[in-house]
């Protein structure tokens, strides 16, 4: 281990400092950046259940759907073109994501956040004045550039703006801005779809620029982080911002750390080659599986798809986005309980009711689709009875927001040690937009071949990482990163891997900072 500072384990490095109101305020502004990522998630649905949006783009699909009497429900909105328009954003998200990491590294999480927010910004302009499909997917890709570049810095400028104690609440406080871009996207679709011609879906899809721009003129005029200025040598400024930023002179313990942690970080040629070494295998482990089977939960065929799910089972577009607006709201208010509960019950119970809830709620909204359109997909749904579909729906979405939503997001941040921690990131970044982008592109035509098994078949992935969470992942609450490693030491199965032969043993690493 390259010359790391060292605490004993057992005991907690506590910085001076406090929040401050400019810190505050930075971290609030850079949390925009999970804002714009939640708007796109939840405007595509909507628009794609406007009909004056499928008429002019997609009439295929439109003429699918006013045929719905005679044609399978489960088929109406089977089309590739309309799937790529969902799921491109994720593939190029998937794609910068790859690169954000370096970028981070050398330019800082600043210049990435204004870059990420002016890529966004160009593409809600073009989808705005779209004039053809080609347009759109242009657009989109140039959503998902932003949205990769600000998946990746926005958390580490968080982390390393707060101070220690409040990081996991602030951590989450990303995933909180992502359900509120999510319900702003569903409230605007609901209020655009009542004005008469393009003008509407052209209103949603435009109005992607107001957290662009947000996004873009604050994180210009945010400081750096002491962290990214350390990096590119301005050791002085670092010093000057840190005691700014922590409300104190005190700031000596803390700086230390910081450039003890950056030089050890610099020492490391390659972080995803060291990743793949043995006594990191837990965390190449859970860099990839936790983001995977956050996907595989299933929750984006709601937050995508939620009102042509709707409409599927017979609402109107009204109905159909009023409801998506209701599934919005469940999802914010339900990451405020997960916000309260997860240091206080850990993240282990939270992950684990989750899935156990979402298991019964999807298996409960696929027999009740089954019953009413069978395997045929043609078939009636009366309202109440759709009603009690949507009442599911938000069951597996509340579950959703108070486990595998925020924590798919936390849990990678705090187990990764400061040498492979921008390397995991970004295979955990990278992972989760792959598996959004496979998942937005084969929603329709598995729903359109798998009928209503497919709940069941999210149903079984439900069990799946409930089983995974139960055998495999310790708790993880009220651990210091730095004694991070102790934890897996003590484990049934991932002591295999991390032992005294390879952990230095009674000493860890100070890994308090993300780079
Ligand atoms: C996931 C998104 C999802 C959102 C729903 C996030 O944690 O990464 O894919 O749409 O939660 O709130």
């Amino acid at each position: 281990m390259a010359g790391g500072h060292v605490i004993p384990v057992g005991e907690t490095k506590i910085y001076p400092g406090r929040l401050t109101s400019y810190a505050l305020f930075a971290c609030m502004v850079a949390s925009f950046g999970g804002l714009i990522f939640g708007y796109d998630i939840g405007i595509s649905g909507g628009v794609t259940s406007m009909d004056t949006f499928l008429s002019k783009f997609f009439p295929k699909v439109l003429e699918k759907e006013k045929h719905v009497i005679d044609s399978n429900q489960y088929c109406q909105f089977n089309s590739v073109l309309l799937s790529t328009f969902t799921s491109v954003l994720y593939f190029a998200a998937f794609v910068s994501s790859f690169f954000a990491s370096s970028i981070t590294r050398r330019l800082g999480r600043k210049i990435t956040m204004v870059g990420g927010g002016l890529i966004f910004l160009v593409g809600a302009i073009i989808n705005g004045v779209a004039a053809n499909v080609l347009m759109l997917i242009v657009g989109r890709i140039f959503l998902g550039l932003g949205v990769g570049f600000s998946s990746q810095a926005v958390p580490l400028y968080l982390a390393e703006m707060a101070p220690m104690k409040i990081r996991g609440t602030l951590n989450i406080s990303f995933q909180m801005m992502i359900t509120v871009g999510i319900f702003v996207a569903h409230l605007v679709n609901y209020g655009t779809s009542n004005i008469n011609g393009d003008l509407g879906w052209r209103l949603s899809l435009g109005l992607a620029a107001v957290p662009a721009i947000i996004v873009t003129v604050g994180a210009f005029f945010l400081p750096n982080t002491p962290n990214s200025m350390i990096e590119c040598n301005q050791t002085e400024k670092a010093r000057t911002m840190l005691r700014e930023i922590r409300g104190t002179d005190d700031i000596d313990l803390e700086y230390e750390d910081l450039v003890a942690a950056s030089k050890q970080s610099q020492a490391i040629k390659d972080p995803f080659k060291t990743l793949l070494g043995r006594k990191y295998r837990p965390q190449l482990v859970m860099s990839i599986v936790i983001p995977s089977l956050q996907q595989l939960t299933g929750i984006n065929v709601v937050m995508f798809y939620a009102p042509v799910l709707f409409k599927t089972i017979g609402f109107g577009t009204q109905a159909s986005l009023m409801s998506a607006v209701i599934t919005g709201f469940v999802n914010l208010a339900s990451t405020f309980i997960s916000v309260l509960t997860v240091d206080r019950f850990g993240r282990r119970i939270l992950f684990l009711e989750g899935g156990v809830q979402m298991t019964i709620a999807q298996i409960i909204v696929g027999t009740l689709i089954g019953w009413k359109f069978g395997t045929t997909g043609m078939g009636y749904i009366p309202k109440t009875y759709a009603i009690f579909i949507v009442i599911f729906i938000c069951i597996f979405v509340a579950a959703f927001a108070w486990s595998w939503g925020p924590l798919g997001w936390l849990v990678p941040s705090e187990i990764y040690p400061l040498e492979v921690r921008s390397a995991a990131q970004s295979i955990t970044v990278s992972a989760n937009m792959f598996w959004t982008y496979v998942i937005a592109q084969i929603f329709p035509p598995m729903l359109c071949s798998f009928k209503f098994g497919l709940f069941y078949f999210f149903a079984a992935w439900e069990v799946i990482m409930t089983v995974f969470v139960y055998w495999f992942l310790p708790e993880t609450k009220g651990i210091p990163i730095e004694e991070m490693q102790t934890v897996w030491k003590s484990h049934w199965f991932w002591a295999k891997y991390v032992n005294d032969d390879n952990v230095d043993s009674g000493h860890v690493e100070i890994s308090n900072v993300s780079v």
